[in-house]
């Protein structure tokens, strides 16, 4: 049964606390809380005061995807705001080895981000730093994004580097999943499914959420 991250990106803002009540009544596991900055990524989404009212109300962790140059600078603050899990992007981050060992002494779980054009190939001797993966299936900065379909070839693969080293990492996916997409991960051996606007666009997001977490 993979985990389920609805993305937060797609809610209403207008009306954050229901959307995250949903989420909280839901079969849900993770909040996704997308952070961009307008430079590693064309779009800006939202910051410290949006994430601190988030976690006020959320009741399961929050999975927290940076998508910002130098995340470096802002891991202890995202740790105080209440991120479990914080990921950075392997383009974004200089020395990787690092900024994990930063995240984990900032008490959280570290997961690296690869984009659509990086191979999973550059995770070799970083993966045991490693608790999560996420491999984006969309060029990040916006939601309601068509899959890109090489996608599940980088899952079966990274897969294999995980099995080949004994570890535990999860991989974790990132756009355009909905039930179609989804299940295709989740038999390639994805642990993860992030999903915005499938879920939030939907008429009943529980029943989305529950299609998904028995995919
Ligand atoms: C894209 C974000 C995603 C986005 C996914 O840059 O990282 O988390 O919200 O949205 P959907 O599920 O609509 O593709
Ligand atoms: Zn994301």
């Amino acid at each position: 049964m993979p985990l389920i991250s609805p993305s937060l990106l797609a809610s209403d803002f207008a009306n954050l606390q229901r959307d995250i009540e949903m989420v909280n009544d839901s079969s849900a596991d993770w909040f996704h809380i997308d952070v961009m900055d307008g430079v590693f990524v064309p779009n800006i989404s939202f910051g410290m005061p949006v994430i601190a009212a988030i976690a006020k109300h959320a009741k399961k962790p929050l999975d927290v995807h940076l998508m910002i140059v130098q995340p470096e600078r802002y891991i202890e603050e995202f740790a105080k705001l209440g991120a479990e899990i914080i990921t950075v992007h392997y383009e974004a981050s200089t020395h990787m080895h690092r900024t994990l060992a930063q995240i984990k002494e900032a008490g959280c779980k570290a997961g690296v981000v690869l984009n659509p054009s990086t191979p999973v190939s550059v995770l070799e001797d970083i993966l045991c730093e490693c608790h999560m993966v996420l491999l984006m299936s969309v060029n990040p900065g916006y939601g309601g994004q068509k899959f890109i379909p090489q996608t599940i070839r980088k899952v079966e693969k990274l897969k294999a580097m995980i099995t080949e080293q004994n570890l535990d990492t999860l991989i974790e996916i990132d756009g355009g999943v909905n039930d179609k997409t989804g299940k295709q991960l989740v038999d390639a051996g994805a642990d993860v499914l992030v999903a915005g606007s499938y879920v939030f666009g939907a008429k009943d997001p529980k029943e989305t959420i529950k299609g998904l977490k028995s995919l």
